[in-house]
């Protein structure tokens, strides 16, 4: 008894304890503006503001910009990552509506249903909103039995746990135990409530920060004070969240066509000979090799910019770059570390420590890490000096080796000491951290010309990629730059592209990739991949494969990369029949190569990922929301690869209700068709049970079960070739597989693989497939296939149509008037088989061209 009154004591002593505010709001041209004054109590660490202000911009009819701020304050510009200019009037027609609770807070409600989407009534869950120098928070409402995504970036399960707190501070932790953060910052989630609508939130923050997921709440705190800044998107699929949210962080960039292709890294070739070898075996063997990476082996003393005189000696390293680009047309790519070393006569340093572009310590000198090649400065991408100082040794550098690419890495910053070197300064004390901020990095209290440190060191990757797409622009203006870098921040999908960092060799990292390259489609950072075979410790030929086979369906940057003490693992490495399974997906890849590059434009243009989450694609099945054991190629194949070894099947996949065709075959997959029975529709409910399949499918080593989903269309050219770049414009099939309805969608869009305008834009060309069924009484179908953009000029020859699932035999095909001469049709698969050499089509079997196709 007396303990329990001492506990409401206490409880209602804080509450006492807690601020309190008055809230005033009136209406604006762009939304709403308005004041919270505090009538009582204080935040954590006290003095609390007595007064401050909000606007609420109703950006777009979904979107909407909400601020707290104090109007006397300057804050720091967050740089590059907005690409939206605030409005001055209102959306009309809102999906929202806001409420403003004297002494509460606000609500924002989905108008249709009322879900409420954001709260800051003050007292909820007794965590007001705070608004202090060094501490800010807001906790606002999640739905009961919500699923949520995001908050990365992390390694960890797709559906984030809770109760959970996510620190977001871009570290380098090697392999960190699960959930804690990574490498990048990106302070945004997706929710998707019971009733199946999703919206998103992004905090729009570079503070250290932590995001406290409960189940009916989330709080934000961060170190960073007196602003709070949210962009809120009310969906209402997950596909028009990502859509809203990369309006706003800027859509992926378009990537090189060559950089779809397969690319093999390792650290441990130690020599020129040993890459020659390498490149020779891929030939001998016949395996398909886009890409030759360069990790640090290359470096004089792994110091940035030189090469190594004995092994890499800069004229040889340069020719041979250039000989297997002409001879061989393998692209190149380098390793880049921002770390400068301290060293006297060493031009970088020179220059760097006596222009004063470098990042300072609190006393204003250069601040001092530690790094590959031992004591080193950083460049302050942050000061004008320092991004073109960079710029200019970019360009330098990829013009003396005839790179294709750079490949940033160690830029969270990484510093192998805990933060100062020497540790004679002490550290600043801060009112609140979101736990330890400069493990393996750099000093939160050091000083950068945006703003302190710790307020920019999220940002610093973002901004390093930034001024190395500069310095490649200056040596190739109209060329994509190619970009790779292991930190980023929210919007850094516009500007570079993405791996996931050092994994192991091990099958729960092949999992795991999953998930974060998932999260990474969330992030407006689609083109990714991880370390195909595992970076750290030794792989084996079994677990290769498995990766092999996965990668080439679900990886969009496609690369084998392992660490100087690992055995080696390129794809001849384990001899046969490895080296045969692994050219065998290789040479998949490419096959679907046009796929994977159509995905990638619409990313471009949409914001919407490659891979995709079942529960992405199949919004009406609950049953989808934790999978992330299989995903989705766009919209067209579910994926679902063996993840454990000894394994002769895949476990547990499940198969949303469809239609589904197996991928090698083309017939249809009865097995994982889900019965008419099993439906249990819930009309008061709008998130139906769907009920699909949960089937094991039988996969040996050489195989990885992949479907085709009823009513997609996709292109495939079915050609090898060494290299992608010669085969990119080799004959296509169109694959059109029917839905229940004898129905299926899709387009494709081709360019010239490289080029890009000034807005980062290209010209392309696209068609468009549709089949249909040919009307009431007649049997059969129609495939429309039209020109939607013709924006580059396309040679490119059709010279197949395999529509599957056709029930029954044409008796004739007809390509607009004309009869075509001769067709085949597989009774057993059910697929209707049309091809150029039998004539017939008067638009000549470009893939340009619109026609019509009709079978009955
Ligand atoms: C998250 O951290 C806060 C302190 O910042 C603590 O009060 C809270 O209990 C933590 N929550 C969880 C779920 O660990
Ligand atoms: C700042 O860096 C200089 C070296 O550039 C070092 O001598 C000094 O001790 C550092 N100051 C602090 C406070 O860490
Ligand atoms: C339908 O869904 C509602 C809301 O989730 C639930 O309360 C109800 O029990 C469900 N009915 C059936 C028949 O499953």
């Amino acid at each position: 008894m007396i303990s329990i009154v001492a506990i409401s004591i206490v409880l209602q002593f804080c509450e006492a304890e807690l601020p309190r505010y008055d809230v005033y709001a009136k209406e604006t041209a762009y939304g709403y503006t308005g004041s919270f004054t505090r009538y009582i109590g204080n935040g954590p660490f006290p003095p609390d503001p007595t007064f401050f202000s909000f606007d609420i911009y109703c950006q777009t009819k979904d979107r909407i910009h909400i601020r707290f701020y104090d109007r006397s304050k300057k804050y720091m510009n967050i740089p590059n990552v907005l690409q939206i200019s605030e409005v001055t009037k209102a959306a009309s027609q809102t999906n929202y509506v806001f409420e403003f609770i004297d002494k509460g807070g606000i609500i924002i409600k989905r108008k249709d249903t009322g879900d409420v989407i954001f709260d800051t009534q003050t007292l909820r869950f007794d965590h007001p909103l705070i608004l202090e120098k060094e501490f800010i928070s807001l906790t606002t409402t999640t739905g009961k039995n919500s699923v949520i995504y995001g908050l990365g970036s992390r390694r960890s399960r797709y559906a984030l746990k809770h109760p959970f707190n996510y620190t977001i501070h871009n570290q380098d932790r090697g392999t960190p135990p699960d959930d804690q953060n990574l490498y990048g910052s990106h302070p945004f989630h997706v929710e998707v409530r019971p009733n199946g609508k999703a919206h998103g939130i992004f905090f729009c923050n570079s503070a250290p920060m932590q995001v406290e997921l409960q189940d009916g709440w989330i709080t934000y705190r961060a170190m960073a004070g007196e602003m709070l800044d949210f962009y809120i998107f009310l969906g209402p699929t997950q596909k028009d969240v990502i859509k809203q949210y990369t309006d706003v962080i800027g859509k992926p960039a378009l990537v090189p066509q060559w950089a779809t292709g397969f690319h093999q890294c390792a650290w441990g070739y130690k020599s020129i000979d040993d890459v020659r070898n390498v490149v020779e075996n891929y030939d001998k063997y016949n395996l398909p090799l886009d890409v030759m990476w360069a990790d640090i082996d290359y470096m004089d003393g792994k110091k940035l910019f030189t090469t190594d005189p004995v092994n890499y000696p800069k004229a040889q390293f340069a020719r041979f770059i250039s000989d297997i680009k002409e001879k061989k047309r393998i692209r190149y790519v380098a390793i880049v570390n921002p770390g400068v070393k301290i060293e006297s006569g060493y031009e970088p340093y020179e220059s760097l420590a006596s222009s004063g572009y470098y990042l300072r310590n609190r006393t204003s000198q250069p601040y001092i890490g530690e790094v590959w090649p031992g004591r080193t400065i950083f460049p302050d991408f942050f000061s004008t000096g320092g991004g073109s100082w960079w710029a200019s040794r970019i360009s330098k550098f990829v013009k003396e080796l005839n790179l294709d690419g750079i490949w940033n890495d160690m830029n969270e910053i990484s510093n192998f000491c805990n933060g100062e070197c020497d540790e004679d300064g002490g550290k600043t004390k801060y009112a609140w951290t979101p736990g330890e901020l400069d493990h393996h990095g750099v000093q939160s209290d050091a000083v950068t010309a945006a703003g302190p440190y710790y307020l920019t060191h999220s940002l610093y990757a973002h901004m390093e990629n930034i001024h190395t797409i500069e310095g490649l622009k200056a040596v190739n203006s109209n060329k994509r730059p190619f970009v790779l870098s292991r930190a980023s921040f929210a919007g850094s999908g516009k500007n570079n592209f993405l791996w996931l960092g050092e994994n192991e060799a091990k099958w729960e990292d092949l999992r795991d990739s999953i998930s974060g390259i998932l999260s990474s489609g969330l992030f407006g950072m689609p083109f990714t991949g991880c370390d195909v075979g595992g970076f750290n410790g030794d792989t084996n030929a079994e677990l290769l494969t498995r990766w092999t086979e996965a990668a080439a369906f679900l990886y969009p940057f496609f690369r084998n990369h392992r660490s100087d003490d690992s055995i080696s693992q390129e794809m001849y490495a384990f001899g046969e029949p490895y080296t045969s399974y692994n050219r065998r997906f290789l040479q998949e890849r490419q096959k679907i190569q046009s796929y994977f590059y159509t995905l990638m434009h619409q990313s471009h243009d949409e914001g919407v990922p490659i891979i995709r989450s079942l529960s992405m694609e199949f919004p009406g099945d609950s049953n989808c929301l934790k999978i992330d054991s299989q995903a989705m190629l766009g919209s067209a194949l579910l994926v679902s690869p063996v993840l454990e070894p000894g394994a002769k099947k895949a476990t547990g996949c499940y198969f949303p209700r469809a239609r589904w065709y197996d991928y090698w075959s083309g017939a249809e997959d009865k097995s994982v068709e889900a019965n008419e029975e099993e439906e249990s529709s819930n009309e008061s409910n709008e998130f139906r049970e769907l009920n699909g399949v949960e089937v094991d499918l039988p996969a040996d080593l050489n195989t990885i079960p992949v479907h085709i989903r009823g009513g997609a269309i996709f292109t495939k050219q079915n050609y090898v070739a060494r290299r992608l770049m010669n085969m990119k414009d080799a004959p296509f099939t169109v694959i059109a597989a029917l839905d229940y309805n004898e129905c299926a969608f899709g387009y494709i869009s081709v360019d010239d693989g490289e080029s890009v305008d000034e807005n980062g834009d290209c010209k392309k060309s696209a068609v468009r497939f549709q089949v249909t069924q040919r009307g009431r009484g007649k049997k059969g179908g129609r495939l429309s296939v039209s020109v939607t953009e013709v924006g580059y000029n396309s040679m490119h020859v059709l010279e197949e149509i395999r529509i599957l699932g056709v029930a029954e035999e044409p008796s004739k095909i007809h390509f607009n008037d004309q009869r075509a001469s001769s067709f085949e049709y597989d009774r057993e698969k059910k697929i209707l088989i049309v091809r150029k050499a039998y004539g017939g089509d008067p638009r000549e079997w470009m893939l340009l061209k619109e026609f019509e196709m009709l079978w009955g």
